[in-house]
């Protein structure tokens, strides 16, 4: 698809998806309708073995507890206190797994200290367990606030890692301003509606940018996750490591759960470190709709589903 008219969609979809019909529409019919294609379950019991399954095909996961824009403080500790139990249960099953969050669902909109302070318990939780945090990048207006959030736990931990989005004009420099940290970034492409003056809305743009920040952070020896299903970008990746030599540690691919299982089996079957993000829970409906904003064909499946019934 042209990429004018793919942007147009995008934006389409995005708008549509805050109206409160659609909301309400999609809410309650969303997960029997196709949801379940990009959402692992509604509870840790469905995930897990979501999560069983990738790890027996050599790929690690992320688990992300699905919720964000959270306004009330009582909500907010609640999803703090779900991701240290997740913690727990992840370290006595076994299974490989992370955990991935959003600053939103920890509370930022409510007040930087509650969120800080939800965060920094599950990053210490996580600490004593050997595991991971990656605090995943939502809309411009809060990747300031994420990244000075990022900096301030990685003054007491070095299990915390961060996500920029090569679609924003400003990754660059964050990149770079982030060197002396040695930082582990995801780098994907970014999923949000943003103004042309915060991001660049051509696709050829955020790719091109996308390439320009896996060379900037590997070349600062700061660990990357490339998370994209690009073949392209993919591609250009592979053959960056092989030139250069990047050793395992310093890299992996990282894919969404359902989006292109069989790419997603080629790397890891090429010995490449794969991570998949296995999102669960009952608050869906926002992961959902950006996973139908990013290609048309999703949005007709889902139409398609509906009209069957
Ligand atoms: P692109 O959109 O160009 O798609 C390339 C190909 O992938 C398509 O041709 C298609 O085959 C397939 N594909 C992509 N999306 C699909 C979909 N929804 N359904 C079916 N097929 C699809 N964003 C963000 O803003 N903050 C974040 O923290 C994260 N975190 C994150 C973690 C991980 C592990 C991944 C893979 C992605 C994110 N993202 C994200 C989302 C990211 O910004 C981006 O929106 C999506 O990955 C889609 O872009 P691609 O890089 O796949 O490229």
């Amino acid at each position: 698809m042209v990429t004018g008219l793919h942007s147009f969609f995008r934006r389409l979809i995005l708008t549509l998806a805050g109206n409160r019909l659609v909301t309400r529409l999609v809410s309650r019919y969303g997960m029997r309708l196709g949801a379940r294609r990009f959402v692992a379950g509604e509870d840790w019991e469905q995930a897990v073995v979501q999560v069983k399954a990738l790890n027996d095909s050599r790929m690690s996961t992320t688990l992300d507890y699905l919720g964000e824009s959270v306004t009330d403080t009582a909500q907010a500790r609640a999803a703090r206190d779900t991701y240290l139990a997740l913690l727990e249960k992840i370290d006595a099953s076994g299974v490989r797994a992370s955990v991935s969050l959003k600053l939103t669902q920890m509370g930022l909109d409510i007040s930087r200290e509650l969120c800080v302070e939800n965060v920094g318990a599950i990053v210490r939780k996580a600490a004593d367990l050997g595991n991971f945090v990656r605090i995943d990048m939502e809309g411009s207006a809060y990747t300031q606030v994420t990244i000075d959030i990022y900096r301030e736990l990685r003054r007491d931990f070095d299990n915390v890692g961060l996500v920029i989005q090569a679609y924003l004009y400003r990754s660059e420099e964050d990149v770079r301003s982030l060197a002396g940290l040695r930082p582990d970034l995801r780098l994907c492409k970014g999923a949000y509606l943003e103004p042309a003056d915060v991001a660049f809305p051509r696709k050829a743009d955020v790719d091109e940018n996308f390439k320009n920040l896996i060379a900037l952070n590997l070349g600062q020896g700061g660990r990357t996750a490339v998370a994209t299903h690009d073949e392209k970008i993919i591609s250009w990746t592979e053959a960056y490591i092989r030139e250069n030599r990047v050793p395992k540690e310093l890299y992996e691919f990282q894919m969404l759960y359902g989006i292109r299982p069989a790419l997603q089996r080629r790397l890891a079957d090429a010995g490449h470190p794969v991570r998949i993000y296995v999102p669960f829970g009952t608050e869906w409906y926002p992961y959902f709709t950006r996973r139908l904003a990013e290609r048309p064909a999703n949005v007709l499946f889902f139409l398609g589903n509906l009209l069957r019934r």
